[in-house]
């Protein structure tokens, strides 16, 4: 029975799982670590509204097991030592160098986990792969662990994890099916066995699924694909609709009425953002690259190609709706997270048609109720398209909606936020400079109460 569990990793991925699991099961005591001090330190902060990731719910979790059985630290090898399952869950980015440089995942991360577990462990461990992995990473870690001068014995298993941010903590309580891949050994088996029972301390035996370790890391990196692959579907149908007179909304329902397409994941959008779609698809096509299997790679890699066209044609069509030049105007964002619901910004759209517009000179007003300043900044600087210096000169960061708007050419909305739904619209008109502009890049607003108003509104697909 598994009774002390280490994650190493307090991000995204690993703070809200390992919540959960301590809410869960007050009988496991559970150490979440992580290298970066102020991310444990803000994971610690007696405030709960100050824990390093917004996620709806996540507070209250935390609120309830912390100190109890879940804990927050960087002293990584002491948790390592302790714990009978430790979970890897640790980034695992697009690489930046060498071969394999914008496909393959990086795994130094991973390498480094599986190195210092190998070194401190002197008791047999289950080691559990949370982090989205390519296909027979699991043998790696292995390898590096049966290396180990310390003769225990390790068994690893693949447990990814399908939570979408922003309903990360209601994808916790009731997720659609949790699934682990071990070893077909008999030890394998144990090792799988002792985790299916951490998870039937709240999900239903039905709803856990188990396989060999291969097909569950490839499942992982499967349903990411395919998630994404409906996205850039509708975003293609979009662009058909807005020649045809067709509307993209119309076009979703009717074909989602249909059980065999189902109704979910059929927004059209200004593209898909986040930190795993685009390099979890990267992943696969470099992965069916280096099998020779050219033909799965170029399928796959369109989803991407399609979602590039979806970021770049909302901008060209903002600079020539507005008489082909947005220089000096100043354009009101409303959102710059990849969706609503959380504070992360990691590939979301709005900076790509940010770096857009900047390099036509225009002056971007950016608002967002949960990202931070130097976060948009940081996004910007982080293509290295112009100097920092003149980033800064062409964003501002505005406290609130009304004070983006006010005086803008353009809105151009890039978050589905709530609350932009519930803006006095008229006010914002009435503070505009005119024609008053909306570029709707999430169908968020009513065109009709909007066309009354008087603004020219544009959303996408229609
Ligand atoms: P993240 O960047 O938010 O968190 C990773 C953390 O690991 C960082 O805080 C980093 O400091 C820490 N870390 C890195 N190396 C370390 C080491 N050697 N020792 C201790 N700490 C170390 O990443 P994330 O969004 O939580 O994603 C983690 C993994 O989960 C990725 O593989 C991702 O693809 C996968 N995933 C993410 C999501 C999501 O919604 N973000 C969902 C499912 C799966
Ligand atoms: C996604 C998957 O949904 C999770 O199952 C998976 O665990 C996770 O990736 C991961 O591996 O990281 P996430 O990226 O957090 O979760 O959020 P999604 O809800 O999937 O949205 C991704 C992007 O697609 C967002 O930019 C969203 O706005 C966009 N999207 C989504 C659309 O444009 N239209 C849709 O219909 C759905």
């Amino acid at each position: 029975m598994i009774k002390n569990i280490c994650c190493i990793g307090a991000g995204y991925v690993g703070g809200p799982t390992m919540a959960v699991i301590a809410q869960k099961c007050p009988h496991i005591k559970v150490t979440v670590v992580d290298l970066n001090q102020d991310r444990i330190n803000a994971w610690n902060h007696e405030d709960l509204s100050l824990l390093p990731i917004y996620e709806p719910g996540l507070d209250a979790v935390v609120g309830e097991a912390r100190g109890r059985n879940l804990f927050f630290s960087t002293e990584v090898d002491q948790a390592i030592d302790e714990a009978d399952a430790i979970f890897i869950s640790v980034n695992t980015p697009t690489k930046t160098y060498g071969v394999g440089k914008g496909m393959a995942a990086d795994l130094k991360y991973i390498e480094l986990c599986a190195r210092q577990i190998a070194r401190v462990a002197k008791n047999d461990k289950i080691v559990i792969e949370k982090s989205t992995l390519p296909v027979r990473t699991a043998q790696a870690i292995k390898d590096i662990l049966d290396h180990t001068g310390n003769g225990v014995n390790f068994q690893i298993l693949s447990n990814p994890e399908f939570l979408a941010e922003g309903t990360a903590i209601e994808d916790l309580f009731a997720p659609d099916r949790v699934l682990i891949g071990g070893d077909t050994t008999p030890e394998g088996q144990v090792a799988i066995s002792k985790l299916v029972e951490v998870y039937a301390n709240w999900v239903n035996r039905e709803n856990i699924l188990t396989t060999n370790v291969w097909s569950s890391e490839l499942s992982k990196l499967t349903a990411n694909a395919f998630l994404a692959q409906r996205v850039s579907s509708i975003n293609a149908m979009s662009e058909l609709c807005e020649k045809t007179g067709a509307d993209v909304n119309e076009v979703a329902k009717a074909i989602g009425l249909d059980t065999r397409i189902g109704s979910k994941f059929l927004k059209s959008s200004v593209g898909f953002g986040g930190s795993c779609f685009q390099k979890d698809i990267l992943n696969l096509v470099y992965i069916a690259k280096s099998y020779g299997l050219n033909e799965v790679a170029d399928y796959w890699e369109q989803v991407i190609i399609m979602n590039d066209h979806q970021k770049s044609r909302f901008s060209k069509n903002i600079i020539s709706t507005l008489y082909n030049t947005v220089s000096g105007k100043k354009i009101a964002f409303l959102g710059w997270a990849f969706k609503k619901d959380t504070n992360d910004t990691r590939e979301s759209a709005a900076i790509y048609v940010a770096n857009d517009l900047i390099s036509e000179q225009a002056n971007i007003a950016v608002f967002d109720p949960k990202v931070e300043a130097d976060q948009i900044l940081f996004d910007l600087n982080y293509l290295e398209t112009r100097t920092e210096a003149d980033n800064k000169k062409y964003i501002s960061i505005e406290k609130n909606g009304y004070d983006a708007c006010n005086n803008a050419h353009a809105i151009a909305i890039l978050t589905e936020w709530d609350e932009f739904k519930t803006y006095d619209w008229q006010k914002i008109y009435d503070n505009m400079l005119k024609p008053a502009f909306v570029f709707d890049g999430r169908n968020l607003l009513n065109k009709t109460e909007l066309e009354k108003i008087g603004f020219i509104y544009q959303a996408i697909g229609s």
